[in-house]
């Protein structure tokens, strides 16, 4: 089961990968690659690249690696099926019919059907007769019908299987209420209940329009006061943010990151579309990549009670390493952003409005938290507070935005410029030794293999490693000359298991006339797959010599042991000699 060879070498020709990576990311020509700052990880200085050559990319800072389907998976956020539709319909290409049957593709097209009809269906209890009690808390909380169609809010009964019975008389299965997590399998092992009983329903939507998940909020005082769907075929909930489907759509660049549901809903209602929510996490990564792609500016709206403090102070980093600018908007008297808007009546979206202008920059925001925390009426005082916020200074990246501030703080502690300017640049010099430390460190890891968990092997015999990787980078690059090679050298050589692999299915599509690395994905796992971008990426910069190529396979031979009588009766004299050389080092 698998996508034709002849369709999946048209697919991959029509879409090029440089060309679709520049629609996510910046990219710079360097040498044959072309390079940038990896999508699928925070970093400052660019490890991601593309081998033009054969359209494929990897990172050396995480390791991912693959062709341009891989990279629709992993920034897409698809499975290969889906990935390989998205490219079709970019290029636009019929997909083969009835060529592919993959159970996991199938489920999750299915959880998403599910999802779909179940929202459906909570929205129209909302209005029912038996749905006046969910109808009347949103009511109560202020939201207008008009914002609750906009939001697709529902409500789930209090019965036990009325929305497992629905689904089931439209077709679903148990085991695909239980996928998509509507559905708990009942204790005795026969049969489902539902999932959400006597809760207002908030639906999750990704980007395409997908309902992705759901939270579900109980109208009383009784824990836990929100669940959510669980992580699912078709949900990460560390991946996903609520309204974000909503907010991409705000035709702003500056998007409000709240923390709950009701907060967003109340911005927006309050006019921004622009606010976004995590689903009852701390914000990941992952999540501010995500935001990365739609947004330049993040404004921190947490609550202002202690906990939400906490969280923007963690959320601050994740977002200035994804590369946003990040503000910090301060809601008076201990309010969520729901509860201000309400408490101001009918002027919450103006007074809204003025907090959004007066946030100030995460770097102001911190120096009024350092400032906050010192008596700088005494020596002592103002001297650990300049201490401090030459920490939070030297963190910023620009070299301008790091004199405005330093020009800034020492006209109001009137201290010498040129005192307070060593100070951060002496900061500075360490950290950006340190992180520079680091990063050539990770690097040349990486590059070498050490610290490598998924293949031992490596270590144990990095020369002959090295040497079966060069070879099977060189038979990719040189498919021509895979029969020189056949000649010269047999699998069994080979000590590496993974490289052997390799080495025998590439040797085998060439024969058959085939793309060595056209269909990858049907035999080799993910974590195999990144792994054989990584060897082509290390060695794109490698002249392909025939002596180099020779090196390569007397290295492999001579740390196989002795050539066998086969081996032998194929070299030349030359290549005799440089085999005994090789023996001698
Ligand atoms: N949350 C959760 N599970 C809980 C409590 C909270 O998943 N038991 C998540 C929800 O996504 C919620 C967010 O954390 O929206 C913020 O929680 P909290 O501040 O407690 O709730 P509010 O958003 O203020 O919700 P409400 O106004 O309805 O009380
Ligand atoms: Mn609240």
């Amino acid at each position: 089961m698998a996508f034709p060879e002849g369709f999946l070498q048209e697919l991959k020709l029509r879409n090029d990968l440089t060309e679709l990576a520049s629609s996510y990311i910046s990219l710079k020509r360097r040498g044959r690659n072309m390079v940038g700052l990896c999508p699928f990880h925070g970093e400052k200085t660019p490890s991601f690249n593309i081998y033009t050559e054969n359209g494929s990319f990897y990172c050396f800072g995480c390791g991912v690696g693959g062709d341009v389907i891989t990279f629709v998976m992993k920034i897409e956020n698809l499975d290969y099926v889906e990935a390989v539709k998205f490219l079709a319909q970019r290029a636009g290409m019929e997909i083969p019919e009835d060529s592919y049957d993959d159970s996991m593709s199938r489920l999750r097209t299915r959880v998403f059907e599910a999802n779909r009809e179940a929202a459906r269906y909570f929205y129209k209890s909302l209005y029912a007769p038996h749905g006046k009690p969910g109808l009347d808390y949103f009511h109560a909380r202020m939201l207008s019908d008009r914002t609750i169609r906009h939001f697709g809010l529902g409500f789930a009964d209090e019965d036990w299987s009325s929305l497992c019975d629905y689904l089931k008389q439209k077709g679903f299965t148990d085991s695909e209420l239980v996928a998509a997590n509507l559905a708990v399998k009942q204790r005795s092992g026969h049969g489902v209940y539902d999932r959400f009983r006597n809760r207002v329903m908030f639906p999750i939507i990704d980007l395409r329009g997908n309902v992705i998940a759901f939270g579900g909020r109980i109208m009383t005082d009784e824990k836990p006061k929100y669940l959510n769907t669980s992580d699912t075929p078709v949900f990460k909930k560390s991946e996903n943010l609520f309204s974000l489907n909503n907010a991409k759509n705000s035709g702003s660049r500056s998007l409000i990151l709240c923390e709950g549901y009701m907060d967003v809903i109340a911005v927006s209602q309050a006019g921004f579309q622009n606010a976004i929510a995590t689903l009852g996490t701390a914000l990941t990564r992952e999540q501010a990549m995500l935001i990365k792609r739609y947004a330049d500016e993040v404004i921190i709206c947490y609550d202002s009670d202690e906990a939400g403090q906490k969280a923007t102070a963690r959320a601050i980093p994740i977002l200035r390493g994804a590369g946003l600018l990040v503000r910090v908007l301060t809601i008076p008297s201990g309010k969520d952003p729901d509860e201000f808007i309400k408490s101001n009546g009918a002027d919450g979206a103006a007074a809204f409005k003025s907090l959004i202008d007066k946030s100030g920059n995460d770097v102001e925001y911190r120096l009024e938290k350092i400032k906050s925390s010192y008596n700088l009426s005494t020596a002592d005082g103002k001297v650990q507070f300049l201490e401090e916020a030459a920490k939070v200074i030297a963190a910023i990246y620009s070299p301008i935005e790091r004199d405005v501030y330093i020009g800034k703080i020492c006209k109001e502690f009137e201290v010498e410029k040129a005192a307070f300017t060593r100070q951060v640049n002496s900061i500075n010099r360490r950290k950006n030794r340190d992180y520079e430390k680091k990063e050539a460190r990770r690097i040349q890891n990486e590059l070498s293999g050490r610290g490598d968990r998924f293949d031992i092997r490596r270590s144990q015999n990095p020369r002959s490693s090295s040497a079966e990787e060069a070879l099977v980078a060189y038979l990719i690059r040189n498919p021509d000359s895979a029969e020189y090679i056949d000649g010269k050298i047999s699998a069994d050589r080979f000590q590496n298991e993974l490289m052997k692999r390799y080495y025998i299915y590439m040797l085998d599509r060439i024969k058959q006339g085939l793309d060595p690395m056209n269909n990858l994905n049907a035999d080799f796992t993910e974590e195999e797959r990144s792994r054989i971008y990584k060897i082509i990426h290390k060695h794109s910069t490698i002249a392909d010599t025939r002596s180099s190529l020779d090196e390569y396979i007397n290295v492999i031979l001579s740390e196989s042991g002795k050539p066998t009588k086969k081996d032998i009766s194929n070299m030349s004299a030359q290549e005799i000699q440089q085999y005994l050389n090789a023996q001698k080092k």
